[in-house]
């Protein structure tokens, strides 16, 4: 694989449809280590085989190939635009470039059915979920659940920070039934809803966990009043201590997923062994939240994994080099 000419820094492509504070952290991070950070919109990469090559243009590469690309963010777009982007990553994967994380497992906790799905055959706590594409099954699931005294979260398939997130079944003691599934794409994602005992003066939270490298590296609370706790639905972030059965849940978790580095969702449940759940797992997650209360660089922590682990980087021997 060519890493560039000359004595120019090897590149490692960011690949994101937003450069800002995490593209700055994450260009910091390799730098500091001898590696140019060089960003690019994934809707920007093609793929071209009219020449010799590689197959793959990314912007900025010229003909190289990076020596290892690290995915920040994936732009929405139509089935066919994400396929592409998606190959891309496939693609690059294919002709040795590390990528971080690698496509299938953005696949698998992109779609929130297949996380599940790996989570709970790899016996992590995690609430039971439904994906179905019949309106009128779905229907009797949710009256089914209702009866049982259930509450369940309807979600998009696809979703992110706390987005289009809705409460069907008995929902504070009123039965709510399923809405019209059109604007989820036809397709019921529903997960049992794990309920805190929580008032006014002691309000629910989720634990974010960031495992790097299948290490359980950081955590906080994301403390809300409000039942979807993200940081995105104005959740407050507050330090957490990694305790070590939520440390492990979250390991098992990134495991079952096959990520690199992973922000696992958790909320607590006295029930569940290790006392939570895991609702889902983020394979492009931020963290910004995180980073204001941790002193942990959470960027130089996810660059040396890569560094190190995938590209079998020495860096105890270029810290001594350098
Ligand atoms: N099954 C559930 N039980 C309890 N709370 C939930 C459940 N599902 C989601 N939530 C709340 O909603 C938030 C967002 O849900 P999540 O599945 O993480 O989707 P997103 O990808 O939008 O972050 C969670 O962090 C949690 O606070
Ligand atoms: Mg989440």
């Amino acid at each position: 694989m060519s890493t560039g000419s000359g004595s120019a820094r090897p590149r490692v492509a960011i690949l994101t449809d937003e450069t800002g504070w995490h593209t700055a952290r994450l260009r910091r991070a390799l730098a500091r280590r001898g590696f140019e950070g060089r960003c690019a919109d994934l809707a920007d990469c093609r793929f071209d085989t009219s020449r010799t090559g590689t197959g793959i243009v990314i912007p900025g590469f010229g003909r190289e190939l990076p020596v290892a690309a690290i995915v920040r963010g994936i732009a929405g777009g139509s089935l066919e635009q994400i396929t592409k982007r998606l190959g891309i990553l496939h693609g690059l994967r294919e002709l040795g470039v590390p990528v971080y994380n690698d496509a299938r497992a953005i696949e698998r906790s992109v779609d929130k059915s297949m996380t599940s799905f790996l989570l709970h055959g790899a016996g992590i706590p995690t609430p039971a979920a439904w994906a179905l594409e019949s309106e009128a099954q779905a229907r009797r699931l949710v009256m089914a659940e209702t009866a049982a005294g259930r509450c369940l979260v309807l979600k998009p398939l696809f979703g992110s920070q706390g987005k289009g997130l809705q409460q069907v079944g008995l929902v504070d003691g009123r039965a709510v039934p399923l809405p019209d599934l059109a604007p989820l794409g036809g397709l019921a994602y529903l997960q049992r809803f794990v309920s805190q005992p929580e008032g006014p003066g002691a309000p629910g939270f989720d634990w974010r966990v960031l495992v790097v490298g299948g290490r359980a590296v950081a955590a906080m609370k994301r403390v809300s009043g409000h039942w979807v706790r993200n940081v995105a639905q104005g959740a407050r972030c507050i330090p957490a201590a990694l305790t070590p059965p939520v440390a492990a849940l979250a390991q098992g978790a990134a495991a079952a997923l096959g990520m690199d580095y992973a922000g696992v969702d958790l909320v607590p449940d006295p029930a569940a062994p290790g006392g939570a759940q895991v609702l889902e797992v983020n394979g492009v997650a931020a963290w910004r939240g995180l980073q204001s209360v941790t002193d942990l660089d959470i960027a130089q922590a996810m660059v040396d994994d890569l560094l190190q682990r995938r590209l079998g980087l020495d860096l105890t021997a270029a810290a001594c080099a350098g």
